[in-house]
């Protein structure tokens, strides 16, 4: 089956995506898929989520490096010596008591505290760049993209290279009502660039039932392109990802069943 690459989406920061991403990878490398997340965000907090089981010798910045504009790729790489292998590693997940850490299936890519450098990003083409991720990912059945909250020149690049924009909202205030039209528009614009790219969904990533909450969730419940999986707000959802544990190998509950489900739709929607 063909690679399938999406990002999770939101200008808005706090929104679940880096949680998201996480269990989402950690559910579908239960499944048997091989993944691959790539952190977009210079922040790393999906980079800081994970066991690496090495050091990678470059970071995703190390690997847009060749592709600047007015520069000979093949001159670049040669020149830096980055490549698309050496920027990956593979993720560990630790057991309870001194069992070492295990390989569960889920490769990464790095973030890079480089990635707000707005005038170098902006020099990337990404076109070539695309080429280089899908051609360097092509081992891998899923390639999951955790994007920074608002960073123009990385939604630039990123929506050249992925297929979906997968959009979590929490229902803590009317403000995801707004932020989710605005995502549509940037995929829309980007549309001119890479055809293929579109909006799989939108869903409720940290509900928990409060009049307002019901309230921007029913509003959610009318976007066309609505989810309907409701992620709720549970200690144990950070919990395991502070213990470097997706879910998927931690704890069997109501949290896991919701990612599953998220999983399943977003699975049912792309085939
Ligand atoms: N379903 C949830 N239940 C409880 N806490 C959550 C849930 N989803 C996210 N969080 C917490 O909310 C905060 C923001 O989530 P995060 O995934 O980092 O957002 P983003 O990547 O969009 O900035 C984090 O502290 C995270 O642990
Ligand atoms: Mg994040």
């Amino acid at each position: 089956m063909a690679t399938k690459f999406l990002a999770f989406v939101n200008g808005k920061g706090g929104v679940g995506k880096t949680t998201s991403v996480f269990h989402v990878a950690g559910v579908l490398s239960k499944r048997g898929e091989r993944v691959l997340v790539i952190d977009m965000d210079k922040q790393r907090n999906s980079t800081q989520s994970f066991v690496l089981e090495n050091k990678p010798s470059y970071t995703i910045y190390d690997l847009m490096i060749p592709y600047r504009l007015s520069n000979n790729v093949l001159n670049e790489m040669r020149k830096s010596g980055v490549s698309f292998e050496g920027a990956v590693t593979k993720t560990l997940f630790k057991h309870h008591g001194n069992a070492s850490p295990r390989y569960y299936g889920v490769d990464i890519i790095c973030g890079d505290i480089r990635m707000d450098d707005q005038r170098e990003l902006a020099l990337v083409k990404s076109d070539e760049f695309a080429n280089c991720i899908r051609g360097g990912s092509c081992e891998y059945d899923w390639v999951i993209v955790d994007m920074p909250p608002s960073n123009k020149e990385v939604n630039r690049i990123t929506f050249a290279f992925v297929d979906h924009a997968v959009i979590p909202l929490t229902t803590d205030d009317t403000d995801s009502i707004s932020g989710y039209g605005d995502i549509v528009k940037e995929v829309d614009a980007a549309r001119s660039a890479n055809p293929t790219l579109s909006v799989l969904g939108v869903y409720c990533s940290r509900y928990s039932p409060s009049s307002l909450s019901d309230y921007v969730r029913g509003e959610v419940e009318k976007f066309s392109t609505f989810i309907p999986v409701v992620i709720p707000r549970l200690a144990v959802i950070p919990e395991a990802r502070a213990l470097n544990r997706p879910l998927s190998f931690y704890h069997k509950g109501e949290a896991l069943e919701a990612f599953e489900s998220l999983v399943d739709e977003i699975t049912r929607r792309i085939s």
